[in-house]
């Protein structure tokens, strides 16, 4: 197939296109670079020794989108491109609106115009807010996310379901994916933030490298098992292999439809510290901080129904998660 995959320059999209070359597929990248670095792609082609189409294309520039959607015709699209941190999003709301809104706008009317309407949507557990009760499955209620940037999954969920309602020829996989962490065994792709990471697994690694002096762990008064929040980490190439299952899934379901990407486990922030601590061998200095405002309490994933439907399951365990995250800050200390 030819697969489009927008935001192919980062961390999650990275991982998949080696996925998506290894089982064969061209692949053609739009990306407009703003939260990546071209590096990654490549790493890409070094891990698989195949050719990457990039084109370096803001979905928010209609024109030449259309144009490289006509040059490549793809088959399908996997769309990750978007803005994606927390805070930023309540500081620049009407940005991340822009972004990812319209930007996904932009796309589907150029995948329209070439009559593509097989599409794969980056979605996250963020759509289920802070659940009443965990596991979360795909019948879960969606809520009002905490921040902008959850409000942008959720409404893009609703506008596809919207276009998917209007027109039998799309089909859309919404991907709700849990905590995607660690990186590629290869030790060449990684999660690569710009500045301090605001995310746990990127903290604990500088902080075991040594280049932050300790990590704040965000409340201990929760009730949880030990007081720190759960989350469902799952390894990024579980997630990455998530996105062929869909693709191959995709004409077996009509509309837009659901799917959790996690493993199913809640994991604690004490328990996600000693796994790094001992995969890697160091001592991860901690201090117990303030809660953070919106955190999410407990959110997990019942994964049933990929395994059932999608025939995905995560597989890799959480000291594999820590070991590859390891091996990627060791080899890459500044990151790409
Ligand atoms: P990332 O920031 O590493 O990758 C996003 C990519 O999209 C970047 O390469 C960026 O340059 C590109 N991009 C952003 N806006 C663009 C635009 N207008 N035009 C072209 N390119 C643009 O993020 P990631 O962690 O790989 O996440 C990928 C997707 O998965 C995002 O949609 C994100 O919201 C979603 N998601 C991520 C997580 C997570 O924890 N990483 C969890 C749930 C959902
Ligand atoms: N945490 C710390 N210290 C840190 C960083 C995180 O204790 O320095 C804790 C958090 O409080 C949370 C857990 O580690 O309990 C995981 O935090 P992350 O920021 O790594 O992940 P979140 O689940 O909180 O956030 C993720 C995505 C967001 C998304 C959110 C909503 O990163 O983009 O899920 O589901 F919006």
């Amino acid at each position: 197939m030819n697969v489009l995959v927008t935001g192919g320059a980062g961390y999650i999209g990275s991982h998949t296109c080696v996925e998506l070359l290894n089982a064969g597929h061209r692949v053609l990248v739009i990306d407009n670079l703003c939260r990546s670095n071209p590096e990654a792609l490549n790493r890409v082609r070094k891990i698989t020794g195949k050719e990457l189409l990039f084109r370096r294309i803001d979905l928010l520039d209609y024109d030449p989108l259309l144009a490289a959607l006509r040059e490549f015709s793809p088959d399908a699209v996997v769309h990750f491109a978007a803005l994606k941190a927390v805070g930023e999003s309540v500081r620049m709301p009407l940005t991340y609106y822009e972004n990812n809104l319209a930007g996904t706008l932009n796309l589907c009317r150029a995948m329209s115009a070439v009559n593509c309407k097989n599409l794969v949507f980056s979605s996250s557990c963020t759509v289920y807010g802070n659940p009443a009760r965990v596991p979360v499955t795909e019948a879960s209620p969606t809520q009002n996310a905490e921040c902008p940037y959850g409000r942008t999954k959720l409404f893009v969920e609703e506008i596809l379901r919207d276009a998917a309602a209007a027109d039998a020829a799309w089909h859309i996989a919404l991907l709700r994916y849990f905590n995607p962490v660690g990186a590629h065994p290869s030790g060449l792709l990684g999660e690569d933030p710009r500045g301090t990471p605001n995310n746990l697994l990127p903290y604990i690694a500088l902080v075991a490298a040594g280049k932050l002096p300790e990590l704040s762990v965000f409340g201990n008064d929760y009730p949880t098992p030990d007081g720190t929040c759960i989350r469902d980490y799952l390894h990024v190439v579980d997630l990455a292999k998530g996105h062929l299952a869909a693709l191959d899934g995709l004409p077996r379901f009509a509309g837009a439809r659901a799917w959790n990407f996690g493993t199913g486990a809640g994991v604690s922030v004490l328990e996600v510290i000693a796994a790094f601590a001992s995969v890697s061998g160091k001592k991860i200095p901690y201090k117990i901080a303030p809660r953070r405002a919106g955190d999410v309490v407990a959110t997990y994933a019942d994964p049933t129904r990929a395994r059932e439907e999608l025939n995905w399951s995560a597989e890799l365990p959480l000291a594999q998660m820590c070991a590859d995250a390891w091996r990627w800050q060791t080899q890459n200390p500044d990151g790409y």
